[in-house]
Protein backbone atom coordinates (compact mmCIF):
# COMPACT_ATOMS: atom_id res chain seq x y z
CA UNK A 1 0.00 0.00 0.00
CA UNK A 2 1.16 3.38 -0.88
CA UNK A 3 2.13 5.19 2.29
CA UNK A 4 0.15 8.68 2.86
CA UNK A 5 2.99 10.40 4.12
CA UNK A 6 7.06 9.50 3.84
CA UNK A 7 9.23 11.99 5.10
CA UNK A 8 12.76 10.76 3.46
CA UNK A 9 15.95 12.26 5.15
CA UNK A 10 14.55 15.48 6.16
CA UNK A 11 17.65 17.82 7.52
CA UNK A 12 16.75 21.35 9.03
CA UNK A 13 19.68 23.78 10.50
CA UNK A 14 18.98 27.06 12.60
CA UNK A 15 21.99 29.38 13.35
CA UNK A 16 23.89 27.44 15.47
CA UNK A 17 21.74 24.12 15.90
CA UNK A 18 20.44 20.84 13.91
CA UNK A 19 17.46 20.93 14.32
CA UNK A 20 16.92 17.85 12.21
CA UNK A 21 18.92 15.44 10.84
CA UNK A 22 18.14 12.94 8.27
CA UNK A 23 14.77 11.93 9.52
CA UNK A 24 13.06 8.97 7.73
CA UNK A 25 9.42 7.69 8.37
CA UNK A 26 6.49 6.33 6.97
CA UNK A 27 2.43 6.79 8.02
CA UNK A 28 0.31 4.54 6.43
CA UNK A 29 -3.40 5.68 4.91
CA UNK A 30 -5.83 6.12 8.65
CA UNK A 31 -2.78 5.13 10.45
CA UNK A 32 -2.24 7.22 13.82
CA UNK A 33 1.25 7.69 14.33
CA UNK A 34 2.82 8.73 17.56
CA UNK A 35 5.52 11.22 17.29
CA UNK A 36 8.02 10.57 20.84
CA UNK A 37 10.90 12.80 22.01
CA UNK A 38 12.13 14.75 24.67
CA UNK A 39 11.85 18.58 24.69
CA UNK A 40 13.95 20.07 21.76
CA UNK A 41 14.30 16.94 19.62
CA UNK A 42 12.96 18.22 16.86
CA UNK A 43 8.89 17.05 16.94
CA UNK A 44 7.59 20.68 16.42
CA UNK A 45 10.09 21.30 13.30
CA UNK A 46 9.18 18.12 11.71
CA UNK A 47 5.57 19.78 11.98
CA UNK A 48 6.44 22.52 10.79
CA UNK A 49 8.25 21.32 7.50
CA UNK A 50 5.07 19.13 7.18
CA UNK A 51 2.49 21.96 7.11
CA UNK A 52 4.64 24.19 4.90
CA UNK A 53 6.11 26.80 7.84
CA UNK A 54 9.83 25.88 7.49
CA UNK A 55 11.23 24.35 4.20
CA UNK A 56 13.55 21.41 5.20
CA UNK A 57 17.25 22.31 4.36
CA UNK A 58 17.56 19.04 2.70
CA UNK A 59 15.24 16.25 2.44
CA UNK A 60 11.46 15.65 1.00
CA UNK A 61 8.09 14.93 2.28
CA UNK A 62 5.67 12.55 -0.32
CA UNK A 63 2.15 12.93 0.44
CA UNK A 64 0.65 9.73 -1.42
CA UNK A 65 3.46 9.11 -3.49
CA UNK A 66 3.88 12.72 -4.78
CA UNK A 67 6.71 15.06 -3.53
CA UNK A 68 5.44 18.56 -1.85
CA UNK A 69 7.12 21.66 -1.46
CA UNK A 70 5.09 24.03 -0.03
CA UNK A 71 6.01 27.03 0.30
CA UNK A 72 3.87 28.69 3.17
CA UNK A 73 1.01 27.07 5.38
CA UNK A 74 -2.01 27.61 3.04
CA UNK A 75 -0.25 25.55 0.12
CA UNK A 76 0.19 22.86 2.58
CA UNK A 77 -4.17 23.33 3.98
CA UNK A 78 -4.81 23.23 0.73
CA UNK A 79 -3.18 19.58 -0.13
CA UNK A 80 -5.44 18.44 2.55
CA UNK A 81 -2.66 18.63 5.49
CA UNK A 82 -3.95 20.37 8.12
CA UNK A 83 -2.21 21.07 11.67
CA UNK A 84 -2.56 22.22 15.20
CA UNK A 85 -0.42 23.93 17.12
CA UNK A 86 1.35 23.53 20.19
CA UNK A 87 1.08 26.67 21.73
CA UNK A 88 -2.76 28.61 20.67
CA UNK A 89 -2.15 30.65 17.50
CA UNK A 90 -5.30 32.76 17.80
CA UNK A 91 -6.54 36.41 17.42
CA UNK A 92 -8.36 37.17 20.68
CA UNK A 93 -10.52 40.10 19.41
CA UNK A 94 -12.14 37.28 16.64
CA UNK A 95 -14.59 35.20 17.28
CA UNK A 96 -14.28 31.43 17.26
CA UNK A 97 -15.33 31.57 13.62
CA UNK A 98 -13.53 33.88 12.73
CA UNK A 99 -10.10 32.25 13.81
CA UNK A 100 -11.28 28.92 12.31
CA UNK A 101 -11.18 30.19 9.04
CA UNK A 102 -7.55 32.21 9.42
CA UNK A 103 -4.88 31.02 6.53
CA UNK A 104 -7.82 29.69 5.39
CA UNK A 105 -8.31 29.59 0.90
CA UNK A 106 -11.74 30.86 2.16
CA UNK A 107 -10.43 34.42 3.35
CA UNK A 108 -8.56 35.64 0.58
CA UNK A 109 -6.56 38.80 0.76
CA UNK A 110 -7.95 39.82 4.39
CA UNK A 111 -11.43 39.31 2.45
CA UNK A 112 -14.11 36.50 2.66
CA UNK A 113 -15.43 34.59 -0.12
CA UNK A 114 -18.01 33.13 2.43
CA UNK A 115 -20.41 34.85 4.70
CA UNK A 116 -20.26 35.62 8.29
CA UNK A 117 -23.53 33.60 8.64
CA UNK A 118 -21.69 30.60 6.68
CA UNK A 119 -18.58 30.78 8.11
CA UNK A 120 -20.44 30.53 11.57
CA UNK A 121 -22.49 27.85 10.18
CA UNK A 122 -19.38 25.69 8.98
CA UNK A 123 -17.49 26.25 11.66
CA UNK A 124 -20.52 25.10 14.26
CA UNK A 125 -20.22 22.07 11.87
CA UNK A 126 -16.84 21.13 12.78
CA UNK A 127 -17.15 21.85 16.35
CA UNK A 128 -19.98 19.73 16.83
CA UNK A 129 -18.06 16.45 16.08
CA UNK A 130 -16.23 17.13 19.41
CA UNK A 131 -17.35 19.75 21.37
CA UNK A 132 -21.46 21.64 20.63
CA UNK A 133 -21.16 24.10 23.92
CA UNK A 134 -18.84 26.44 22.14
CA UNK A 135 -20.83 29.31 19.95
CA UNK A 136 -18.95 30.12 16.80
CA UNK A 137 -19.32 33.98 17.37
CA UNK A 138 -18.68 34.09 20.58
CA UNK A 139 -15.21 36.42 20.89
CA UNK A 140 -12.33 33.70 21.45
CA UNK A 141 -10.95 35.40 24.04
CA UNK A 142 -13.85 34.23 26.19
CA UNK A 143 -13.07 30.16 25.91
CA UNK A 144 -10.81 28.89 28.19
CA UNK A 145 -8.18 26.99 27.09
CA UNK A 146 -9.11 24.05 26.98
CA UNK A 147 -12.21 25.31 24.96
CA UNK A 148 -9.85 27.45 22.83
CA UNK A 149 -7.77 24.40 22.29
CA UNK A 150 -11.18 22.40 20.78
CA UNK A 151 -11.62 24.88 18.69
CA UNK A 152 -8.08 24.68 17.13
CA UNK A 153 -9.03 20.99 16.51
CA UNK A 154 -12.19 22.08 15.23
CA UNK A 155 -10.00 23.99 12.89
CA UNK A 156 -8.47 21.10 11.30
CA UNK A 157 -11.60 19.17 11.01
CA UNK A 158 -13.12 22.09 8.38
CA UNK A 159 -10.73 21.25 5.64
CA UNK A 160 -10.78 17.42 4.20
CA UNK A 161 -7.97 16.72 6.03
CA UNK A 162 -5.49 13.81 4.55
CA UNK A 163 -3.31 14.29 7.52
CA UNK A 164 -4.11 15.95 10.73
CA UNK A 165 -0.65 17.29 12.48
CA UNK A 166 -1.48 17.63 16.27
CA UNK A 167 1.39 18.78 18.39
CA UNK A 168 0.63 18.10 22.51
CA UNK A 169 -3.25 18.66 21.52
CA UNK A 170 -4.14 17.41 24.94
CA UNK A 171 -2.03 19.28 26.88
CA UNK A 172 -4.84 21.00 28.39
CA UNK A 173 -7.72 18.99 28.39
CA UNK A 174 -9.63 17.37 30.62
CA UNK A 175 -9.42 13.48 30.53
CA UNK A 176 -13.08 13.51 29.48
CA UNK A 177 -12.39 15.91 26.69
CA UNK A 178 -9.29 13.57 26.08
CA UNK A 179 -11.55 10.59 25.84
CA UNK A 180 -13.81 12.81 23.52
CA UNK A 181 -10.96 13.67 21.40
CA UNK A 182 -10.02 10.32 20.97
CA UNK A 183 -13.10 9.26 19.96
CA UNK A 184 -12.98 11.70 17.53
CA UNK A 185 -8.94 10.76 16.29
CA UNK A 186 -10.64 6.77 15.84
CA UNK A 187 -13.21 8.04 14.10
CA UNK A 188 -11.27 9.67 11.19
CA UNK A 189 -8.38 7.27 11.05
CA UNK A 190 -11.63 5.32 10.18
CA UNK A 191 -12.53 7.49 7.17
CA UNK A 192 -8.86 7.15 6.26
CA UNK A 193 -7.22 9.98 7.90
CA UNK A 194 -3.80 10.17 9.15
CA UNK A 195 -2.80 11.11 12.22
CA UNK A 196 0.58 12.47 13.24
CA UNK A 197 0.19 12.59 16.95
CA UNK A 198 2.70 14.88 19.03
CA UNK A 199 2.32 13.97 22.73
CA UNK A 200 4.68 13.91 26.36
CA UNK A 201 1.51 11.89 27.70
CA UNK A 202 2.60 8.25 27.21
CA UNK A 203 -0.80 6.40 28.53
CA UNK A 204 -2.34 8.68 25.57
CA UNK A 205 -0.24 7.76 23.21
CA UNK A 206 -0.33 4.26 23.90
CA UNK A 207 -4.04 4.18 24.20
CA UNK A 208 -4.67 5.99 20.33
CA UNK A 209 -1.91 5.45 18.09
CA UNK A 210 -0.78 2.18 16.41
CA UNK A 211 2.90 2.71 16.21
CA UNK A 212 5.69 5.78 16.86
CA UNK A 213 8.65 7.21 15.54
CA UNK A 214 10.82 8.14 18.91
CA UNK A 215 12.89 10.90 17.84
CA UNK A 216 16.28 12.11 19.99
CA UNK A 217 18.27 15.57 18.94
CA UNK A 218 16.95 15.69 16.05
CA UNK A 219 17.57 12.20 14.92
CA UNK A 220 15.35 9.19 14.35
CA UNK A 221 16.08 6.75 17.12
CA UNK A 222 13.64 3.82 16.24
CA UNK A 223 9.89 3.27 15.24
CA UNK A 224 8.19 0.77 17.25
CA UNK A 225 5.17 -1.21 17.41
CA UNK A 226 3.36 0.07 20.52
CA UNK A 227 1.06 -2.91 20.87
CA UNK A 228 4.05 -5.15 21.59
CA UNK A 229 6.24 -2.57 23.58
CA UNK A 230 6.08 -1.36 27.43
CA UNK A 231 6.32 2.52 28.16
CA UNK A 232 9.77 2.01 30.02
CA UNK A 233 11.21 0.45 26.60
CA UNK A 234 9.57 3.72 24.54
CA UNK A 235 10.97 6.15 27.95
CA UNK A 236 14.16 4.00 27.93
CA UNK A 237 14.83 4.88 23.92
CA UNK A 238 13.47 9.01 24.27
CA UNK A 239 15.73 9.99 27.03
CA UNK A 240 18.89 7.45 26.36
CA UNK A 241 18.58 5.83 29.78
CA UNK A 242 16.32 4.25 32.41
CA UNK A 243 14.89 6.26 34.90
CA UNK A 244 15.18 6.27 38.56
CA UNK A 245 11.77 5.12 40.65
CA UNK A 246 9.86 7.82 41.59
CA UNK A 247 9.04 8.23 45.53
CA UNK A 248 7.70 10.96 47.48
CA UNK A 249 9.48 12.41 50.05
CA UNK A 250 8.30 14.84 52.44
CA UNK A 251 9.75 18.36 54.50
CA UNK A 252 6.74 19.83 55.88
CA UNK A 253 7.19 21.34 59.00
CA UNK A 254 4.55 22.47 61.42
CA UNK A 255 5.05 25.90 60.93
CA UNK A 256 2.73 28.24 59.07
CA UNK A 257 3.90 30.36 56.57
CA UNK A 258 1.07 31.46 54.91
CA UNK A 259 -2.99 30.93 55.64
CA UNK A 260 -6.10 32.05 53.65
CA UNK A 261 -8.90 32.43 55.89
CA UNK A 262 -12.17 32.41 54.07
CA UNK A 263 -11.40 33.72 50.83
CA UNK A 264 -14.28 35.11 48.05
CA UNK A 265 -13.62 36.69 45.03
CA UNK A 266 -15.94 38.20 42.52
CA UNK A 267 -15.35 35.53 40.05
CA UNK A 268 -15.28 32.00 41.43
CA UNK A 269 -13.89 32.06 44.92
CA UNK A 270 -15.82 31.29 47.54
CA UNK A 271 -14.95 30.80 50.89
CA UNK A 272 -11.64 29.45 50.69
CA UNK A 273 -9.80 28.47 54.35
CA UNK A 274 -6.66 26.65 54.54
CA UNK A 275 -2.91 26.71 55.99
CA UNK A 276 0.48 26.42 53.78
CA UNK A 277 3.17 25.23 56.30
CA UNK A 278 7.24 25.50 55.61
CA UNK A 279 8.70 23.16 53.27
CA UNK A 280 5.11 21.67 52.60
CA UNK A 281 3.86 20.86 49.02
CA UNK A 282 0.30 21.27 49.06
CA UNK A 283 -1.71 19.85 45.68
CA UNK A 284 -4.65 21.48 44.59
CA UNK A 285 -6.90 19.26 42.12
CA UNK A 286 -10.24 19.73 40.47
CA UNK A 287 -11.43 19.86 37.00
CA UNK A 288 -11.07 22.65 34.51
CA UNK A 289 -13.21 25.50 35.76
CA UNK A 290 -13.23 24.34 39.70
CA UNK A 291 -11.17 28.04 40.46
CA UNK A 292 -7.48 25.97 40.55
CA UNK A 293 -6.19 28.72 38.95
CA UNK A 294 -8.45 31.53 40.18
CA UNK A 295 -7.14 30.46 43.75
CA UNK A 296 -3.65 31.11 42.21
CA UNK A 297 -4.40 34.60 40.89
CA UNK A 298 -5.57 36.08 44.38
CA UNK A 299 -2.65 34.67 46.30
CA UNK A 300 -0.14 35.77 44.06
CA UNK A 301 -1.98 39.42 43.91
CA UNK A 302 -3.19 39.11 40.21
CA UNK A 303 -6.88 39.30 41.12
CA UNK A 304 -8.61 41.24 44.13
CA UNK A 305 -10.36 39.24 47.21
CA UNK A 306 -13.70 40.20 47.46
CA UNK A 307 -13.72 38.98 51.33
CA UNK A 308 -11.17 37.08 54.07
CA UNK A 309 -7.75 37.92 54.69
CA UNK A 310 -3.98 36.45 53.57
CA UNK A 311 -1.41 36.40 55.51
CA UNK A 312 2.22 35.29 55.54
CA UNK A 313 4.46 34.54 58.61
CA UNK A 314 1.27 35.81 60.75
CA UNK A 315 1.62 39.20 59.19
CA UNK A 316 -1.90 40.09 56.86
CA UNK A 317 -1.79 41.06 53.33
CA UNK A 318 -3.22 43.27 51.12
CA UNK A 319 -2.17 42.55 47.49
CA UNK A 320 -3.30 45.37 44.70
CA UNK A 321 -0.72 44.16 42.49
CA UNK A 322 1.46 41.36 41.31
CA UNK A 323 4.36 43.06 42.22
CA UNK A 324 3.24 43.67 46.12
CA UNK A 325 3.22 39.49 46.03
CA UNK A 326 6.24 39.06 44.68
CA UNK A 327 7.66 41.75 46.99
CA UNK A 328 6.42 39.39 50.27
CA UNK A 329 8.16 36.47 48.85
CA UNK A 330 5.21 34.74 46.35
CA UNK A 331 6.30 33.60 42.68
CA UNK A 332 4.04 32.57 40.36
CA UNK A 333 4.33 30.12 37.22
CA UNK A 334 1.28 30.27 35.50
CA UNK A 335 -0.58 28.37 33.31
CA UNK A 336 -0.28 29.86 30.09
CA UNK A 337 3.17 30.28 28.99
CA UNK A 338 2.98 32.71 26.25
CA UNK A 339 0.29 35.17 26.85
CA UNK A 340 1.16 35.69 30.54
CA UNK A 341 4.96 34.68 30.65
CA UNK A 342 7.32 35.42 28.34
CA UNK A 343 9.05 38.46 26.19
CA UNK A 344 9.52 36.25 23.28
CA UNK A 345 12.42 38.34 21.37
CA UNK A 346 14.73 38.85 24.26
CA UNK A 347 17.43 36.13 25.37
CA UNK A 348 16.20 33.50 27.83
CA UNK A 349 18.62 34.41 30.38
CA UNK A 350 16.97 38.46 30.55
CA UNK A 351 13.49 36.69 30.73
CA UNK A 352 15.07 34.02 33.35
CA UNK A 353 15.93 37.55 35.58
CA UNK A 354 11.98 39.04 34.70
CA UNK A 355 11.20 38.73 38.33
CA UNK A 356 14.70 39.86 39.66
CA UNK A 357 16.04 42.51 38.32
CA UNK A 358 16.59 44.28 41.32
CA UNK A 359 19.40 41.72 43.02
CA UNK A 360 21.23 42.24 39.27
CA UNK A 361 21.58 46.02 39.29
CA UNK A 362 23.20 48.28 41.52
CA UNK A 363 23.03 52.13 40.46
CA UNK A 364 20.44 51.37 38.25
CA UNK A 365 22.99 49.64 35.57
CA UNK A 366 22.26 45.85 35.12
CA UNK A 367 25.07 43.86 36.67
CA UNK A 368 25.65 41.81 33.54
CA UNK A 369 28.62 39.36 35.69
CA UNK A 370 26.03 38.39 38.06
CA UNK A 371 23.23 38.09 35.76
CA UNK A 372 24.74 35.64 33.85
CA UNK A 373 26.45 33.40 36.27
CA UNK A 374 23.13 33.50 38.50
CA UNK A 375 21.47 32.65 34.62
CA UNK A 376 24.44 29.75 34.04
CA UNK A 377 23.60 28.16 37.55
CA UNK A 378 19.47 28.06 37.34
CA UNK A 379 19.25 27.13 34.28
CA UNK A 380 21.85 24.31 34.42
CA UNK A 381 19.77 22.94 37.36
CA UNK A 382 16.63 23.02 35.01
CA UNK A 383 18.39 21.14 32.21
CA UNK A 384 17.68 23.80 29.74
CA UNK A 385 18.84 22.63 25.92
CA UNK A 386 20.46 23.59 24.04
CA UNK A 387 22.31 25.70 26.88
CA UNK A 388 22.32 29.10 25.16
CA UNK A 389 22.21 31.63 27.44
CA UNK A 390 21.79 34.79 24.72
CA UNK A 391 19.44 33.03 23.00
CA UNK A 392 15.84 34.67 22.21
CA UNK A 393 13.64 32.82 24.56
CA UNK A 394 10.93 32.49 21.03
CA UNK A 395 13.49 30.28 19.57
CA UNK A 396 13.52 27.41 22.41
CA UNK A 397 11.22 24.71 22.22
CA UNK A 398 7.45 24.59 24.52
CA UNK A 399 9.29 22.43 27.49
CA UNK A 400 12.23 24.27 27.66
CA UNK A 401 10.64 28.32 27.74
CA UNK A 402 8.37 26.06 30.62
CA UNK A 403 11.93 25.54 32.34
CA UNK A 404 13.10 28.85 32.03
CA UNK A 405 10.10 30.15 33.88
CA UNK A 406 10.55 27.84 36.77
CA UNK A 407 14.55 29.54 37.12
CA UNK A 408 12.81 32.92 37.07
CA UNK A 409 11.65 32.27 40.44
CA UNK A 410 14.25 30.11 42.16
CA UNK A 411 16.10 33.39 40.74
CA UNK A 412 13.73 35.43 42.73
CA UNK A 413 14.23 33.42 45.82
CA UNK A 414 10.56 33.45 46.47
CA UNK A 415 9.53 31.76 49.45
CA UNK A 416 6.44 30.48 48.51
CA UNK A 417 6.17 29.07 44.66
CA UNK A 418 2.75 28.68 42.89
CA UNK A 419 3.18 26.35 40.05
CA UNK A 420 0.06 25.92 37.88
CA UNK A 421 0.51 22.89 35.59
CA UNK A 422 4.23 22.87 35.91
CA UNK A 423 5.02 19.98 33.94
CA UNK A 424 2.53 20.79 30.85
CA UNK A 425 4.67 20.20 27.89
CA UNK A 426 7.31 18.73 29.87
CA UNK A 427 9.11 15.48 28.75
CA UNK A 428 8.87 12.46 30.99
CA UNK A 429 13.08 13.19 31.73
CA UNK A 430 12.34 16.50 32.22
CA UNK A 431 9.52 15.72 34.39
CA UNK A 432 11.53 14.15 36.34
CA UNK A 433 14.14 16.32 36.84
CA UNK A 434 11.13 19.14 38.24
CA UNK A 435 9.45 16.70 40.40
CA UNK A 436 13.21 16.59 42.20
CA UNK A 437 13.49 20.21 41.74
CA UNK A 438 9.99 20.48 43.73
CA UNK A 439 11.14 17.97 46.37
CA UNK A 440 14.84 19.77 46.80
CA UNK A 441 13.03 23.57 47.60
CA UNK A 442 10.70 21.66 49.63
CA UNK A 443 13.33 20.29 51.29
CA UNK A 444 14.77 23.84 51.69
CA UNK A 445 12.52 24.93 53.26
CA UNK A 446 10.23 26.94 50.63
CA UNK A 447 6.52 26.90 50.39
CA UNK A 448 4.76 25.16 47.34
CA UNK A 449 1.75 24.85 46.13
CA UNK A 450 1.38 22.85 42.81
CA UNK A 451 -1.98 22.60 40.84
CA UNK A 452 -2.03 20.07 37.85
CA UNK A 453 -4.71 17.80 36.40
CA UNK A 454 -2.69 14.85 36.21
CA UNK A 455 -3.33 12.89 38.58
CA UNK A 456 -0.39 10.82 38.88
CA UNK A 457 1.93 14.17 39.37
CA UNK A 458 -0.18 15.98 42.21
CA UNK A 459 -0.25 12.24 43.96
CA UNK A 460 3.70 12.01 43.36
CA UNK A 461 4.45 15.94 44.89
CA UNK A 462 1.98 16.64 47.19
CA UNK A 463 2.01 16.13 51.57
CA UNK A 464 -1.25 16.84 51.36
CA UNK A 465 -3.95 17.56 48.32
CA UNK A 466 -6.87 20.09 48.86
CA UNK A 467 -9.65 19.24 45.80
CA UNK A 468 -11.75 21.90 44.48
CA UNK A 469 -15.54 22.07 43.16
CA UNK A 470 -16.92 24.91 42.02
CA UNK A 471 -14.87 27.56 43.87
CA UNK A 472 -14.63 26.18 47.09
CA UNK A 473 -12.70 23.48 48.57
CA UNK A 474 -14.53 20.10 48.65
CA UNK A 475 -12.43 18.08 50.52
CA UNK A 476 -8.83 18.10 51.89
CA UNK A 477 -6.94 14.69 51.55
CA UNK A 478 -3.67 13.78 53.47
CA UNK A 479 -0.94 11.91 52.04
CA UNK A 480 -2.14 8.64 53.45
CA UNK A 481 -5.03 8.60 51.90
CA UNK A 482 -4.18 10.14 48.22
CA UNK A 483 -5.49 7.99 45.53
CA UNK A 484 -6.05 8.68 42.07
CA UNK A 485 -10.17 7.98 42.60
CA UNK A 486 -10.59 9.68 45.61
CA UNK A 487 -9.30 12.56 43.95
CA UNK A 488 -11.98 11.74 41.24
CA UNK A 489 -14.66 11.23 43.77
CA UNK A 490 -14.25 14.43 45.29
CA UNK A 491 -13.83 16.47 42.16
CA UNK A 492 -16.81 14.94 40.53
CA UNK A 493 -18.91 13.72 42.98
CA UNK A 494 -18.18 15.49 46.17
CA UNK A 495 -20.38 14.41 49.08
CA UNK A 496 -20.85 11.09 47.17
CA UNK A 497 -17.34 10.02 46.98
CA UNK A 498 -17.87 6.95 49.06
CA UNK A 499 -19.96 5.48 45.76
CA UNK A 500 -16.54 5.04 44.59
CA UNK A 501 -15.09 2.54 46.96
CA UNK A 502 -12.43 5.65 47.52
CA UNK A 503 -11.26 6.04 50.90
CA UNK A 504 -13.39 8.64 52.65
CA UNK A 505 -11.24 12.08 53.27
CA UNK A 506 -11.62 14.66 55.91
CA UNK A 507 -14.11 17.39 54.89
CA UNK A 508 -12.66 20.78 55.59
N1 LIG B 1 12.63 29.16 14.57
C1 LIG B 1 13.68 28.60 15.16
N2 LIG B 1 14.88 29.20 15.14
C2 LIG B 1 15.94 28.64 15.74
N3 LIG B 1 15.93 27.45 16.38
C3 LIG B 1 14.76 26.80 16.45
C4 LIG B 1 13.57 27.33 15.83
N4 LIG B 1 12.57 26.45 16.06
C5 LIG B 1 13.10 25.42 16.75
N5 LIG B 1 14.43 25.63 16.97
C6 LIG B 1 15.34 24.69 17.68
O1 LIG B 1 15.22 23.42 17.09
C7 LIG B 1 15.33 22.40 18.08
C8 LIG B 1 14.11 21.49 18.01
O2 LIG B 1 12.98 22.21 18.52
P1 LIG B 1 11.49 21.69 18.44
O3 LIG B 1 10.62 22.85 18.79
O4 LIG B 1 11.27 21.02 17.14
O5 LIG B 1 11.49 20.61 19.63
P2 LIG B 1 10.30 19.70 20.17
O6 LIG B 1 10.71 18.29 19.97
O7 LIG B 1 9.03 20.13 19.57
O8 LIG B 1 10.35 20.02 21.74
P3 LIG B 1 9.13 20.26 22.83
O9 LIG B 1 8.74 18.89 23.32
O10 LIG B 1 9.81 21.01 23.96
O11 LIG B 1 8.06 21.03 22.19
C9 LIG B 1 15.48 23.09 19.41
O12 LIG B 1 16.84 23.12 19.74
C10 LIG B 1 14.95 24.48 19.14
O13 LIG B 1 15.57 25.41 20.00
MG1 LIG C 1 7.35 21.05 20.34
Amino acid sequence: MMPRLRFETISKSFPGVNALTDVSFEVAPGEIHGLLGENGAGKSTLLRILSGVFRPTSGTVFVDGQAVAFRKPMDAREAGIAMIHQELQQVPHLSVAQNMFLGHSLTRLGGLLVSRREQEARAAEALSMIDDTIDPSAPISSLKVAQRQIVEIGRALLDKARVIAMDEPTSSLTPSEFDRLAEVIARLSASGVSIVYVSHKMDEVFRICQRASVMRDGKLVGMVDLKGTSEKDVIAMMVGRELMREEHNSFVTTTVKLEAKNLSSSSKIKDVSFKLHKGEVLGIAGLVGSGRTELLRLLAGADRLSAGAITIDGKTMNFTSPREAIAAGIGLVPEERKREGIIPLRPVSTNMALASLSSFSSAGMIRTGKLRSTARDLLKRVNLRPFQLDRPIRLFSGGNQQKAIIARWLAARSQILLFDEPTRGIDVGAKSEIYHLIEDLAREGHSIIVVSSELPEVIRLSDRVLVMREGRIAATIPRDQLTESAIVAHAILGARADATNAPIAQPV
